[in-house]
């Protein structure tokens, strides 16, 4: 027996010296990532570069270093750095190099999830929409096209990181990559192309020589020497698959997504704490916040359908970068606390033992000296246990922390930081608003195609516009019986997604919309129409293509039918196959209405003749940038659903209209978390404030340009400077 394991522990070694030997510098075993010779525990925390500007990013990365992280995580967004096949954009908030080298200069390590599927709530979950339509592609299994494509980006993304010596073996600051993204459960789905997909993702990744691990997440196969992490809310119980891989926690989610149409979800510090301390006490030795700042999903990167224009997450650093306290304070805690154990948690495994029914000490004791973690899993119940020649107060649901196994300098569930409290300070209201309002039919005919049949929404805007408009005329005879009985037609519309409003001879008739649970929607409504022609416009919007799901680039969107009227004299008309013309967009679009230049092309409406509440109006203002460095935000909660640009840079769609639904209660932090146990907002807009980054600002006569589909009230939206005290 006892030569049995020290043959093992040789192998070990053995393993653990041709992992590290591959680099000088980054390598690791069975405990931990190894750099330059030390096992670390390192503390990670995710900020997604795109989602800030790049003038938040030394200030996001001091707030973090200050907070206790070793490491910043982020993906690498394919979409945004290859818009059109080969033409790469690296600039403004996509300069990956910057964001790396200001990592670097604070001293702190970065893991860049490369990806390129990146999910991440992001548009298309990163793939750029070009290629969904490359011939012949099936995206993330064994298909040559798909893998090409995903070859030629990771390789260009890790030649650039060599270029600009950003592996850490080359003095860079990257200690680890990722390749793909949660593949485990697709592979499961999809069997064997799966597999033989993993196997060759696995292969490219290592076959780069990048000197620094890579590493897959929910991926229980990952072939060696790729390591396999986890990704949730808890990760204790995570076991890596080989002895010789560290026990890693790449997604720890301080909150959640907002989608609209559901509550802001939250989680209590208390819980995400515990969770950490948690995965600490039981071997693990590198855990990453999912998100630390969650940032604005800016212009139409939101993926979905439905994400929110805002990706707070609920994350230590809010939305705008501002301490979101307690949490960002009580982790800063937990981790000093961890790290003052950090000599013990790295030299030796845990021993268990158990105090009590519920609670358990987990022991790391070396030569050097013991560290200890004291755990109460009861969820109701505070206990005092004994532990060593001490007795220790556990409230519920919390572990005690003592770096020398006998002073316990951190509980979870005790916070020691006052909640910071966010004001949302009104700066400017009453904006000098003018208005144009966009066209509902065509007369003009430019830029529109006819064709048979309905499309699919995707396919012919290739995702250049949120906008496709379907148009067709309906032929009313003076002889149907409707005209003189008043049982006008009903008009009924499936639509595959994902919001949809309905014109009739110019006049809204109506509008609907789907949900993230279900995106599908059907119009259906007795339609006022008149003898002759009449002008059926169907505006089909998009909200954010897909992230997630098996196959998702093969999901639909707009409006595939059927379509039917109802109540005519021959009965139901199934207007399906019908010629149906087609306009991608809207007008004010392509005329760039929400630039600087553009703006001035058409005639504003202003004062007295300024629309009203109408649908599908342009409103523009200008304003001066209000003194001073608090974030700004724009409270749209009196307009409806549209999108927002400031100097011609988006801001992102707005949606106030959307009312979260759902109940919110009360929130308890002991007890296993979900994402639904602790959400706000229920009943009032998903999200009402849109930040403005101060960046984006020029000190006099910013433009302001917000495109309203539903017909808010421009006068009441105002600008607002975003305080926590
Ligand atoms: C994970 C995924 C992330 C993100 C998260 C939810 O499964 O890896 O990219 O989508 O879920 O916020």
């Amino acid at each position: 027996m006892g030569v049995g394991i020290q043959t093992m522990w040789s192998i070990l070694l053995l393993l653990s010296c041709i992992f590290s030997a591959a680099s000088a510098s980054v390598g690791y075993d069975h405990k931990a990532i190894i750099i330059n010779g030390q096992r670390r525990i390192l503390i990670s925390g995710s900020i997604h570069y795109p989602r800030s500007t790049p003038e938040m990013w030394p200030d996001l990365i001091q707030k973090a270093k200050a907070g206790g992280l070793d490491v910043i995580q982020t993906y690498v967004f394919w979409n945004g750095h290859e818009p059109s096949p080969g033409k790469y954009y690296f600039e403004d908030r996509y300069d990956l190099v910057k964001f790396i080298k200001l990592v670097q200069q604070a001293g702190l390590f970065v893991n860049l999830r490369i990806g390129p599927y990146v999910c991440a709530e992001w548009n298309f979950g990163g793939f750029p929409i070009w290629l969904k339509y490359v011939p012949g592609i099936a995206f993330r299994t064994d298909n040559e096209p798909f893998k090409a494509a995903m070859q030629k980006f990771t390789e260009k993304i890790v030649n650039m990181m060599k270029a600009e010596k950003l592996f850490q073996t080359e003095g860079g600051p990257i200690i680890l990559s990722q390749i793909e993204n949660e593949y485990g459960p697709v592979e499961w789905e999809i069997g064997a192309p799966g597999k033989a997909y993993t196997k060759w993702a696995a292969q490219m990744a290592v076959g780069l020589n990048t000197g620094v691990p890579w590493i897959m997440c929910k991926q229980e196969d990952a072939p060696d020497p790729v390591i396999d992490t986890c990704n949730g809310y808890y990760c204790e119980n995570f076991k890596p698959n080989k002895v010789y891989k560290p026990k890693m926690w790449t997604e720890v989610w301080t909150g959640w997504y907002t989608e609209f149409g559901g509550a802001i979800p939250t989680r209590p510090v208390e819980d995400l704490a515990f969770s950490v301390a948690r995965f600490i006490q039981s071997g693990g030795s590198f855990f990453n916040y999912y998100m630390y700042h969650g940032g604005t999903n800016f212009g139409r990167t939101a993926g979905g359908p439905f994400m929110a224009t805002s990706y707070d997450y609920d994350a230590p650093l809010d939305e705008y970068g501002l301490l979101q306290q307690p949490k960002w304070g009580h982790l800063k805690d937990l981790h000093k606390a961890i790290k003052s154990c950090e000599y013990a948690l790295v030299a030796v495994d845990p021993s268990v033992t158990k105090l009590g029914n519920n609670q358990e000490a987990h022991v790391f004791n070396t030569k050097s000296g013991c560290a200890a973690f004291l755990a109460n899993y009861d969820t109701k119940y505070p206990v005092r246990v004994s532990f060593g020649q001490g007795q220790y107060d556990l409230p519920p649901w919390s572990i005690s922390i003592l770096p020398d196994c006998k002073t316990a300098v951190f509980n979870t569930a005790k916070v020691t930081w006052k909640t910071s409290q966010v004001q949302m300070k009104p700066v400017y209201s009453r904006l000098p608003w003018q208005s144009f309002i966009e066209e509902t039919t065509t007369s003009d005919e430019s830029g529109t195609t006819t064709l048979d049949g309905l499309y699919e929404q995707i396919y012919m805007t290739r995702d250049a516009t949120d906008y496709l408009w379907y148009m067709t005329d309906i032929t009313i005879g003076s002889d149907e019986a409707f005209l003189n009985n008043g049982k006008f037609p009903l008009l009924t519309i499936f639509s595959a997604c994902h919001a949809l409003h309905v014109f009739i001879n110019g006049q809204l008739s109506g509008t609907v919309y789907g949900s993230l649970e279900n995106p599908k929607l059907t119009f259906s409504q007795n339609v006022k129409l008149r003898p002759g022609i009449n002008k059926l416009a169907l505006l089909s919007i998009s909200v954010g293509l897909p992230n997630v799901g098996t196959h998702f680039e093969t999901w639909n969107a707009g409006v595939l039918g059927p379509i039917s009227l109802k109540g005519l004299n021959t009965g139901t008309w199934d207007m399906s196959r019908w010629k149906w013309t087609y306009k991608i967009g809207m007008k004010g679009e392509a005329l760039g209405l929400h630039t600087v230049t553009g703006s001035s092309s058409v005639d504003w409406a202003e004062g007295p003749s300024m629309a009203k509440k109408q649908p599908l109006t342009w409103y523009k203002a200008t304003f001066n940038a209000p003194p001073g460095h608090a974030p700004l935000a724009l409270d749209m909660g009196s307009m409806g659903k549209g999108q927002i640009w400031i100097n011609g840079q988006s801001v992102g769609r707005h949606w106030p209209g959307y009312i979260a639904q759902g109940s919110c209660g009360t929130c308890n932090y002991a007890g296993t978390f979900y994402d639904k146990k602790c959400r706000t907002y229920c009943g009032k807009p998903s999200q009402r404030w849109y930040h403005i980054p101060r960046s984006w600002l020029t000190p006099t006569g910013n433009l302001l340009v917000v495109f309203e589909e539903w017909g808010g009230d421009p006068q009441w939206m105002s600008l607002v400077e975003r305080v926590r005290v």
